[in-house]
């Protein structure tokens, strides 16, 4: 077998789902003729904080097309959210559900869908990638559940730069470092494929391009189209390859613990890449050349992504969001019991030395430079 080649096409099953993509500045305005399209005429428009303004603007534009508005969403959606949202769902006798707005909107919109399996039409102003993925999450007690079905993959994403313009800095940046872990993730995640790692090398250079330029100027609508663009290619490239130790840890720590969901992935990156770095060397080294492309010259993809975190402001310390050095052991714990598929073997004692590293914020270091 060619070398090159050998990481991609030594076997591998890709299954993908079709999704409608309308992508570009201005697109906001398209949305009542795309729910012209889908045979809809009574949508329940879902949008929550800073956000729900744009929703205003497209209230107007639906007409009589809005049969309701839900407003209350939260992070990691409460199953009392979830319920409140179905009832608000039934009560416009809906049958699109349209929602604008991060991860959390968009999760809004994906409960409803699995209680009643209404379709989704998604608007996202944020790199979360939430819209492109068949995965629900739910919180009841304290603990989040997380699941797949292909109900809640909404079936139309509209993305409009322009909606990203208003992101402050903070956010854009840990929000891309969000996208960025799905894109990493996916180069070496148990549903990886040829496709899919292309797709990923595409989204890390030009998240890795574009995060610089979104940061120093939040109104280069240019960066944000590039920043978007590749928020697209890993949303896509999480809900198809699926994930990986990365994942399990923030999934686990920052729901455990309650911690902020970008910014934990934010920190954990560099730390997760270093860890599998010598397990899966070829996958990680197409992270490497995108990230070289983009101008990042550091000695491999982990201290890449720890220095594209520097230089973008994004966080890069467990301890600066709030996870305590005492919560350290358990929550290594609860990850290694958590069990996930991963290049290298999980090891509490290695999940709680990644942990340390990163909530001390050290330079990540691979198994090769301990
Ligand atoms: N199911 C999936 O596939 C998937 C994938 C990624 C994330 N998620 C979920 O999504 C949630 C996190 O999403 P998120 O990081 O987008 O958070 P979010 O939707 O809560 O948004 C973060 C903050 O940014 C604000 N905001 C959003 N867009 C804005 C804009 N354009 N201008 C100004 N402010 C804006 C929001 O009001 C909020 O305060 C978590 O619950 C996470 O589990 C799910």
């Amino acid at each position: 077998m060619i070398e090159s080649f050998e990481a991609v096409v030594d076997g591998f099953v890709h299954e993908s789902s079709p999704m409608r993509v309308v992508f570009g500045a201005g697109r906001l305005a398209e949305v009542p003729d795309e729910v012209d399209r889908m045979g809809c005429s009574r949508v329940l428009l879902v949008a929550g904080g800073p956000e729900a303004a744009y929703a205003d603007s497209l209230a107007d534009a639906l007409g009589s097309r809005l049969a309701g508005r839900f407003f209350d969403v939260v992070m990691h959606v409460p199953v009392e959210v979830a319920r409140a949202a179905a009832d608000a769902a039934r009560a416009a006798q809906a049958d699109l559900v349209v929602c604008v707005g991060g991860g959390s909107s968009t999760g809004a919109a994906k409960a409803i869908a699995l209680e009643s399996g209404l379709p989704i039409l998604a608007v996202p102003t944020t790199y979360a990638g939430s819209e492109m993925t068949t995965i629900w999450g739910l919180t009841e007690g304290g603990v989040k559940t997380v699941g797949r079905d292909p109900r809640v993959q909404p079936r139309v994403v509209v993305y409009d730069p322009e909606l990203t313009l208003s992101l402050p800095s903070d956010l854009s940046a840990a929000s891309g470092m969000n996208a960025m872990a799905h894109l990493v993730e996916g180069l070496y995640a148990p549903g990886a494929s040829p496709i899919t790692t292309l797709v990923a090398e595409e989204g890390v250079r030009a998240l890795a391009t574009a995060l610089p330029l979104v940061v120093a100027d939040p109104s280069d609508l240019a960066a944000r189209s590039t920043a978007l663009y590749g928020a697209w290619l890993a949303g896509w490239t999480l809900g198809v390859a699926g994930m990986g130790i990365h994942h399990k840890i923030c999934h686990v720590v920052g729901g455990n613990y309650d911690l902020p969901h970008a910014s934990v992935h934010s920190v954990v990156l560099p730390y997760a890449i270093a860890y599998n770095l010598d397990y899966a060397s070829a996958a990680l080294d197409r992270a490497q050349r995108a990230l070289v492309s983009a101008g990042i010259n550091a000695v491999n993809p982990a201290v890449g992504m720890w220095e594209l975190e520097q230089a973008i402001g994004a966080p890069t310390t467990l301890a600066s969001i709030g996870l305590r050095e005492g919560d350290i052991a358990s929550a290594a714990a609860a990850v290694a019991a958590a069990g996930m598929v991963n290049p290298r073997p999980v090891n509490q004692g290695a999940i709680e030395q990644l942990l340390r590293d990163a909530w001390t914020g050290i330079p990540p270091q691979s198994i090769r430079d301990q």
